[in-house]
Order: C-alpha cells, then sequence, then structure tokens
C-alpha cells in the first residue's frame, strides 16, 4: 500500500490522481503511469475535503495521535514536506511523521526535499534535517530533491500595470513543472526499492528570468509588459504590509535572494532520467499558472 501525506495539497492531489488512475499524466519511462486503485490511500489533515473515490486517512503531523493509524499497513510513503513554519516546527512534524512511519513498520518513506541549488533559501535547513534523519532511520528512502516550481515562479512575478517589478535582477531559476514532479514523485513511489538511497536533483531544463517572463506574457495576451525589477527591501516591505506570518517574510525574499544571486539558474539534474522524457517547458508553465492555471 502506497500512502501519499499532503493529499489536498497541489502536489499530493496530483500524485493521488495519477496513481488512482483519475490523471492518466504523461507517459513515464515509455509507458502511461500505472494506475494502483485500491492500493493507494490519500493522507490529509482534512479528509472531508478530497474527492471520493480513494480510501482517505487522517494525518496530521502536528497531532502524532494520527499517525499509528494513519501509517499502519503501509508499504510505501509518500512524505510530502509540510513546510509552513519556523524551523522548530517544521523539524517537529516531519521528525514525527518518521518516528511514527518506522513505529508502524513503513519500509520505504520518499521524502519530498529541496534541490541542492536551494541551500541559500530560508527554509532550506528544515529540508537537510529532513534528510539527515531519513539516512540515519530504520526504514528504507529515497529524497527527491525538488527545485521550485514553475508556478511558484509565476506568483512571484505579478504583472500589475504593465510591468514585472520583482526583485530577481538578471537572475534565473531553473523552474520545474509541479506536473513533472508529480510524474517523479509516481515513478519513484510505485517502484520504491528500485530508488532505495537515492537523492534526485529534480530541477528543470530551463533557466527563467523576469525578462523571459514579460516577454512570454506579452505574446500571451498581446498587451505589453516590461521587466524593471526592485529591490528586495521594497519586496520585504510590501510583504511585510501583507500581514502574512513572520516565518513567511524572509521565506519569500530569500527566494528572490537567491535567484537574484544567481544560485538557482543551474539546470540539468536528474528529471529528464527519472522521467524518460523531456520536461514541460518552465515557461509555458508559468505563463499558463499566471493566467489561471491549466484546466482541471
Ligand atoms: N518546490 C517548490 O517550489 C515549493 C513551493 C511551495 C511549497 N513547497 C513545499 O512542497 C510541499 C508540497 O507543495 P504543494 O505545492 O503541494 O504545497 P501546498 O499546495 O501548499 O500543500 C501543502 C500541503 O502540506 C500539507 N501539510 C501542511 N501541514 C501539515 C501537517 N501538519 N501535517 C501533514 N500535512 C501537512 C497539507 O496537506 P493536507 O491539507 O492535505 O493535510 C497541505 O495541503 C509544501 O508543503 C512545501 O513544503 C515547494
Amino acid at each position: 500500500m502506497i500512502l501519499v501525506t499532503g493529499a489536498s495539497g497541489a502536489l499530493g492531489r496530483l500524485v493521488v490522481d495519477r496513481l488512482a488512475g483519475r490523471t492518466a499524466g504523461r507517459t513515464v519511462a515509455g509507458t502511461a503511469v500505472r494506475p494502483v486503485p485500491g492500493d493507494v490511500v490519500a493522507g490529509t489533515r482534512n479528509p472531508e475535503r478530497l474527492p471520493a473515490g480513494v480510501p482517505v486517512r487522517r494525518i496530521d503531523f502536528d497531532d502524532p495521535a494520527s499517525l499509528p493509524d494513519g501509517f499502519a499497513g503501509v508499504d510505501t510513503l509518500l512524505l510530502v514536506s509540510a513546510g509552513y513554519g519556523e524551523d522548530d516546527a517544521v523539524i517537529a512534524r516531519h521528525g514525527a511523521a518518521i518516528d511514527a512511519a518506522e513505529k508502524a513498520g513503513v519500509g520505504h518513506i520518499v521524502y519530498t526535499s529541496l534541490s541542492a541549488a536551494g541551500d541559500h533559501l530560508a527554509y532550506a535547513l528544515a529540508h537537510r534535517w529532513t534528510e539527515r534523519r531519513l539516512r540515519s532511520g530504520t526504514a528504507g528512502w529515497t529524497i527527491l530533491r525538488n527545485g521550485l516550481y514553475a508556478e511558484l515562479l509565476a506568483a512571484l512575478t505579478p504583472v500589475v500595470d504593465g510591468r514585472i517589478t520583482a526583485p530577481l535582477g538578471s537572475g534565473r531559476l531553473a523552474a520545474v513543472a509541479r506536473e513533472d514532479l508529480a510524474d517523479a514523485a509516481v515513478r519513484v513511489v510505485t517502484d520504491a526499492a528500485a530508488h532505495a538511497g537515492q537523492v534526485y536533483e529534480l530541477v528543470g531544463e530551463e533557466a527563467v528570468g523576469g525578462a523571459d517572463l514579460a516577454r512570454a506574457r506579452s505574446a500571451a495576451t498581446g498587451a505589453a509588459v516590461s521587466y524593471e525589477p526592485g529591490t528586495l527591501a521594497q519586496a520585504r516591505e510590501d510583504f511585510a504590509s501583507l500581514g502574512l506570518a513572520p516565518f513567511q517574510v524572509p521565506m519569500l525574499v530569500s527566494t528572490y535572494s537567491a535567484i537574484a544571486g544567481g544560485f538557482m539558474a543551474e539546470t540539468g539534474g536528474d528529471l529528464r532520467a527519472l522521467l524518460d522524457r523531456a520536461p514541460r517547458s518552465a515557461l509555458e508553465t508559468a505563463v499558463t499558472a499566471a493566467h489561471g492555471g491549466p484546466p482541471e
């Protein structure tokens, strides 16, 4: 049995849909993804929010009492990071999940981590802690070091009055479509033993910057869009004025800073090999996301 946590989140939902055969996704390794209906369980804090058709268990890493029953009988766990919080909160969540999975006898844990290029991001530490915990644990493991989503890049570069002012400087991001990361996760969880002890760097093959986005968004809408990068200080001030949780501001500002500093542009990695096909275009994915995303 495969259990996917974070199943109402964007990534978890894509993975569950593919595993349940609700979405064919693209072919992986030359064949359509093999659905495993009856063998996939969706784990979520809010079971009532998930569509019918796949068994659902309540899984809340902040409520360790939910975890022994939640993980009972699971062979392979896709542990989707629950990264919104201060480091100590995220570490406690992931630690509780891994402790409980080991106690429940889960054979293999596949963890959605962060690309090596992301080490300068404010949220890298909890991912590296979790990787270290898995390596020293008793279950088999595979680490999916996910690059930053093209959809996230779209959200971080809004067009306001015909201008993108996100402080990316001349930096670019080797962004990756979330759907490709879902396809890669499906490939791994459906054949976990073949991926035991592997760390996959899943960044995109196309580095996208502010000027690229402005050009593509102009082309998509026919309306002129310019790229006029602002400063990190302005971005920090803008985020601080939105009433975000305190941890969110450094999270967002460090994302701009790491891209602008040129740390997130390196393309390549293991994505193509894991998918056995070309990844989706990061630029097209970002533009589609900026205009409301793909049809459901
Ligand atoms: N690579 C990137 O660009 C990028 C961008 C944003 C986030 N991330 C990381 O990747 C993860 C998955 O991305 P996503 O796009 O699916 O994000 P998302 O849509 O925001 O979903 C995150 C999910 O995490 C789960 N979660 C939160 N707190 C939890 C807890 N206490 N216990 C168990 N699950 C919890 C929730 O699932 P349920 O509501 O179903 O419980 C939530 O829906 C995120 O959580 C974050 O750590 C990566």
